[in-house]
Order: structure tokens, then sequence, then C-alpha cells
């Protein structure tokens, strides 16, 4: 049987409260689907390890991380690191030196969960962010001199490259030919006239490539708009690093909630392991009274299922999530319900079982 070796890095915060329900689910997954097994290697990487080491990870983590099949990552950050040590010394620098410069986020309301938006319910909103994970806005480049001196100055650089753009925007077209067939390209070049107008000519040139697939140029600016005022008509959306960030949390929100918000960081041309972590942080205001809400880390899990190969799996756990959500089934408190983060977890599994058994009758 075929044995998936997953690494672990549950983190900090209701990550580690999350994370338990995804291992558990994926689990069920792969026992009812009987072809496959996953094997989950724990890793205490997180602030807690950064408290006591001095670093965030091991001194060879990227050896041990190489190894594995996948990475699922729970939360990053707590109250007494800074959050930029905490970020730069997990997930930007994972996403970083995997180079895995796909950051994938679906956005989709789920039918039974209310939308904020006033005329959407019952689903109506479906499209996949595409953001550029490697450089960007992100790309760490910059400095700061003259300290505490009123003449200290910061410069955060911007890093846009033809060929990082090239890549990424090839992913995000290939992606919506396998579905509406629309890329809507973020942009900012009416300000940002360097590095935004090699972007916009860098996806203009990958997308002659895909004539079957057209594509919409939209600035940040309005995207956000048109995020609220019409997300029926976002089918791929492609961000650069900064602007996905901020669309996606804009996403999550018009999705129901923050804690349905899944990702994955892939690096498509398969050299690296994949990393898959829900989008919602770790949480500190709720964290240790287990009603985090579970389905954004095991919505990421669906994609780390997709991602081994391993497609009725993922489906039958995304058709399990869509059931509980539908049915009125249990949900946190960020969803509006009362339930606990392990409550939804064993009625996933419920969902799950019931579904599995649905098939093989
Ligand atoms: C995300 C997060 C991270 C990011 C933070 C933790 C650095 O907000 O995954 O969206 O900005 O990429
Ligand atoms: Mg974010």
């Amino acid at each position: 049987m075929r044995t998936h070796r997953i690494a672990v890095i549950a983190g900090d915060g209701i990550g580690r409260e999350v994370i338990p329900v995804g291992m558990c689910v994926l689990s069920r997954a792969a026992a009812l689907d009987g072809s496959f097994r996953l094997d989950f290697e724990e890793l205490p990487w997180g602030c807690d390890y950064y408290e006591r080491t001095g670093r965030m990870m091991a001194e060879d983590a990227f050896e041990i991380l190489r190894e594995f099949d996948a990475i699922y990552l729970g939360a990053i950050g707590a109250p007494g690191v800074p959050d930029h040590v905490s970020s730069w010394g997990v997930q930007l620098r994972i996403r970083q030196e995997l180079q895995l410069f796909v950051n994938l986020r679906p956005i989709r309301l789920f039918p039974g969960v209310r939308c904020p938006l006033r005329d959407f319910e019952n689903g109506g909103i479906d499209f996949v962010c595409v953001r550029e994970n490697s450089e960007g806005e992100y790309a760490g480049a910059g400095g700061r001199v003259h300290r505490g001196f009123d003449g200290e100055v910061a410069i955060q650089a911007e890093v846009f490259t033809r060929a990082g753009i090239d890549r990424v925007a090839r992913y995000a077209f290939e992606l919506a030919r396998r579905r509406r067939k629309h890329v809507a390209s973020v942009t900012k070049s009416n300000a940002l006239e360097h590095s935004f107008v090699l972007w916009d000519e860098v996806v203009e040139s990958a997308g002659r490539e895909f004539p079957d697939v057209e594509v919409a140029r939209v600035y940040a600016d309005a995207a956000a708009a048109f995020f609220v005022t019409r997300p029926q008509s976002f089918d791929v959306v492609l961000a650069s690093n900064l602007f996905g960030d901020v669309l996606t949390d804009l996403g999550a929100a018009i999705q129901g909630s923050i804690g349905l918000a899944a990702s994955a960081n892939l690096n498509p041309t398969a050299a690296f392991p994949g990393m898959f972590e829900p989008a919602h942080g770790s949480a500190p205001d709720i964290a240790g009274r287990g009603v985090a809400n579970p389905l954004g880390a095991v919505w990421s899990g669906v994609l780390l299922l997709e991602e081994l190969g391993q497609p009725d799996a993922a489906v039958s756990v995304l058709r399990a999530m869509e059931q509980l959500l539908a049915s009125g089934g249990p949900r946190t408190p960020d969803l509006g319900g009362t339930a606990s983060t392990d409550e939804v977890g064993e009625a996933l599994e419920g969902e799950l079982v019931a579904g599995g058994s649905l098939r093989s009758s």
C-alpha cells in the first residue's frame, strides 16, 4: 500500500487545536479509501521552540522537510515573539527555501454558511486565488540604517522578476483552463510603473499561449471593491504576494469566516514538498478554549490530498464538509454555532463514514 509521509508543524495557538482534527479526518479518509496510508510525523517547531532554543525551527529543518511528501502546518505566532520573527522563521522562510511559488487559496461560499454580503446565500461565490508566493513585496529585500536616530531609514524593496511572474502566471492560466477559463490579473501598474508594468507585460505574454483563457487586468483597489460588489465574476484571481495576501483575507470574509480559509503553498515542478495551512493564524485571543474552527485546516487537507494524487479521498472530505455545513450540522462560534473544535471534527468524521458507505453500497 502506498504511504505518504507528512511533516506536521502544528505550531502555536489554535494551530495545535485544529491540526489534530485535520489529521484525524485525513487518516479516516485514507482508511475509507483503502488504497493509501498517511504517515504523520510531528515536528515541535514554533514559538515555544523559539523560547527554548532561540530558533523557530531546527537548524537542519530543510534537510528534514525535504524528505517528506507534504507539510501540514497549523499556525505560527505567539504574544511573546515579534510576529516578523515568527513568520520569517517558519512560513515565509519555508515558502522561499522550498521555492513554493504558488499560494493557492480557494474562496467558496458553502451552502449553509451565512454570507456577510446581502445578495449571496447558499453558494454563488466560487473562485480561486493564485498568489505569487516567493518574491514581490515579500521578497525580504531591504534594511534599516541609522537605527534610533532621527534620520533613521527603512527600505523594503519589492522584487519582481520576469521568471517569477511568468511561472506563477502560467500556473494560473493552466488552472483557469480546468475551470471557467477566466483569469483576473491584479495589478497596480497605474501607480507602480516599474514592477507592475513588468507584471502586466509578462502576464500578457504568458496569456498569449492560452488563447482559450480570457484575461482581465484589474487594479488592486478596484479588485477589493469587486470582491464585495461582484464576487461571482471571478474565476481565477492572479495576484502578487502582498495584494494576494490582503485580497485573500477579504475572500475569507466573504466566504463567511476566516476560520474556513484554506491554502496550499506549492512548487508545481514538484521538486519539493508543498505546505498546506489554514490561513487564520494562531488567534491567541481564542486559543486554549477549544472553539477554533477546524474546517480551514480540513479544507487545506483536501488540497493536500489532491496534491498527493489522491483525488477520490480529497473529494470525499470536501463532500463531508459540504454536507456538514448544508445540513446545519454542528459549527463553531465564528460560523454562528456553539460547537467545539472536536465536536465539529467528530461530526465531520461521521459524514465521511456515511458518505463512504453510500459510495460502497
Ligand atoms: C498568510 C499570512 C502570512 C502571509 C503571514 C503570517 C506572514 O498572513 O499566509 O496569508 O502574509 O503570507
Ligand atoms: Mg494573510
